[in-house]
C-alpha cells in the first residue's frame, strides 16, 4: 500500500468519527509491515475531557490486534483543515511511546495537501520510560 492509499483508509475512517460536541472529525490509519492496515477516529463524550482521538483510537486499535511497535511502519491522519492536520500534543506523547521514531507520519486534509514527518521531529525531547530510570 503506497502512501496515498494510507491517506485514502484515514479519511475513510474520518467518516466513522463520533464528534457531535465539536463536529471536527479526524481519520488516522496506521499501515503495518504485512500490509494490514488499522484505522481510528475521533470519539468525543458529553464530559468532554473522555474525547478520544483518532490517532490514539488508530494506535490502541493496531495493539489489541497483536501489532508490535516494530511492525508498524507508517502513519495517516486527515481532516477538514487548512493545512495538513497535526496531531495534538497528547497523542504526540503516546505516537512516541507506541510508534517508531522514524515512521513516517503522513498530515492530510481534505484538500489533498499532505506533510509528511515523523514523531522524532513533532516532540523532540520527549519524555520517555528512560527518564523513570
Ligand atoms: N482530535 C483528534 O482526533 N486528533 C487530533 O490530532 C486533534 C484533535 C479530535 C479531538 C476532538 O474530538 C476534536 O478533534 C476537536 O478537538
Amino acid at each position: 500500500m503506497n502512501k496515498e492509499e494510507l491517506i485514502e483508509k484515514a479519511k475513510e475512517a474520518r467518516e466513522l468519527s463520533y464528534s457531535p460536541y465539536s463536529h471536527f472529525k479526524v481519520g488516522a490509519a496506521i499501515l503495518t509491515k504485512d500490509g494490514q492496515v488499522f484505522v481510528g477516529a475521533n470519539i468525543e463524550n458529553s464530559s468532554y475531557p473522555l474525547c478520544m482521538c483518532a490517532e490514539r483510537n488508530a494506535l490502541y486499535n493496531a495493539m489489541l490486534h497483536g501489532v508490535k511497535k516494530q511492525d508498524m511502519v507508517a502513519m495517516a491522519l486527515s481532516a477538514n483543515t487548512d493545512e495538513p492536520c497535526s496531531p495534538c500534543g497528547a497523542c504526540r506523547q503516546v505516537i512516541s511511546e507506541l510508534f517508531p521514531k522514524k515512521a513516517p507520519i503522513y498530515m492530510s486534509n481534505l484538500k489533498g495537501d499532505v506533510k509528511e514527518t515523523n514523531i522524532d521531529e513533532l516532540l523532540p525531547f520527549a519524555f520517555s520510560e528512560d527518564d523513570l530510570k
